[in-house]
């Protein structure tokens, strides 16, 4: 439990603001993760999804537990080179894979999934320029995922989504012959698909479908299934008003399905899991320092530095589990509801919507919990600095991982002349 002097005490060095991050939190839900899965198929490959965290700490530390580096951009790819990761615990999935990247992960090893035409153009220059080199790629397959009502459980709904190839198509048939032709093997087939929902449905058809496109098709030299990501984590109590999946129910849905494939059973291709929110959410939490409480004709506003952008950049609208570190508890008696705002401009930079709390006082603080997906890499320099992340200890010291950002940093990337300054 963090206690308001070791806050205040980080406060008064870091900012008002700040990110604390749960690393043991992290490394629990990895392993969790694994587990559940290796209790039905010992070959197993989880994937940490970069873009939805990539906190070098957190990086390192999926490194170090045998984690890959699932990467979906050059400058992904870049964070994970330099974090120490060799190309062979790298996959690179992504819609944009420039040329240059494609050739260094592909020779280096690199579990590379293709998603468009437009890199088997690049891929065939790459063949020609090293002929004696064996490429290996994988297919990211699209998934349809239309429930019984004829709703799509892919993000927003939409019924088409844009990743992947179309099995269906002629252009899909073409591609493997091509493959087949430059000498290229199709090792791994890739069917992450982001959800609203991240029902065990979802993971049943993309398991079939995977499977379905192995044998449809011959893929005789598949070595790794990659379902992606996409599951729900720990969830904190009533946060959904229902029950989510949990490790083990994902797990036994996805092997379940697989060992009832018969190439499965008999080839024991690798299975891939590319976790992000689900290992990473519970890891940060937000914390702030309460600047002011005002009243405007009744309703209470409690701000505080930073804002939505820090703690949930896409703005929905659940209240993400919160408490108050009181500097003096015995004031903060009865209760009352609260609108946390942040220090925007913005009227709709709230942050938590009418909760319930004991009367908190300028100087305290407020702690929002299952801030870590999304947050950190998407949060704009707008208006404020970006904040600190540190690491709490148990025996109350802490440890900076991130600092703030100065005025420095801000202006860092501007070419600033004389008439600037
Ligand atoms: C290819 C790929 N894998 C894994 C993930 C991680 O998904 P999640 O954070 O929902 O687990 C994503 C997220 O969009 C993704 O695009």
């Amino acid at each position: 439990m963090n206690t308001h002097d070791q806050l205040q005490k980080i406060s008064d060095t870091h900012g008002d603001s700040f990110y604390v991050l749960h690393e043991q939190q992290y490394i629990k839900n990895i392993t969790d993760l694994k587990a559940a899965c290796n209790k039905h198929y010992p070959k197993v490959i989880i994937g940490y999804s970069y873009k939805t965290n990539y906190i070098p700490r957190l990086c390192s530390i999926a490194k170090t537990h045998g984690v890959f580096a699932e990467v979906v951009s050059e400058m992904e790819l870049q964070i994970a080179l330099k974090l120490g990761y060799t190309y062979d615990s790298i996959i690179f999935n992504g819609p944009y894979k420039k040329e240059s990247d494609l050739e260094r992960t592909l020779l280096g090893g690199s579990i590379v999934n293709l998603d468009s035409y437009y890199e088997l153009e690049s891929l065939k220059r790459l063949v020609a320029k090293h002929p004696g080199a064996s490429f290996k790629v994988g297919l990211r397959i699209n998934m349809s995922l239309i429930n019984e009502d004829g709703t799509s459980a892919i993000q927003e709904g939409l019924n088409i989504g844009r990743f992947g190839f179309d099995t269906a198509s002629e252009e899909f048939s073409n591609l493997i012959s091509t493959l087949n032709t430059l000498g290229v093997s199709i090792h791994a087939l890739h069917g992450h698909t982001s959800t609203s929902d991240r029902s065990l449905k979802n993971f049943t058809t993309i398991v079939k479908t995977l499977c379905h496109v192995r044998n449809t098709f011959h893929l005789d030299e598949i070595a790794y299934l990659n379902v992606g990501g996409g599951f729900f984590g720990p969830m904190p109590k009533g946060l959904l008003n229902r029950d989510t999946p949990s490790f083990d129910d994902y797990a036994e849905t996805i092997f379940n399905h697989l060992k009832k494939d018969p190439w499965f059973a008999a080839h024991k291709p690798h299975v891939i899991l590319e976790p992000g929110v689900s290992v990473v959410s519970n890891a940060l939490s937000f914390v702030a320092k309460i600047i002011d409480i005002k009243k405007i004709r009744g309703n209470n506003f409690l701000l505080i530095e930073g804002g939505v952008y820090n703690v949930k950049p896409t703005m929905h609208k659940i209240n993400l589990p919160f408490k108050i570190i009181a500097k003096n508890k015995s004031q903060n008696k009865g209760t009352a509801y609260y609108d946390v705002v942040g220090s925007t401009c913005m009227e709709k930079d709230l942050v938590l919507s009418q909760v319930e709390m004991h009367h908190p006082k300028p100087n305290d603080f407020i702690q929002i919990d299952n801030v870590g997906g999304y947050t950190v890499v998407k949060t704009p320099n707008f208006i404020n600095f970006v904040p600190a992340i540190v690491a709490l200890n148990a025996e109350g010291s802490h440890q900076i991982i991130r600092n703030r950002q100065t005025i420095a940093d801000v202006l860092a990337p501007y070419v600033l002349d004389a008439h600037d300054l």
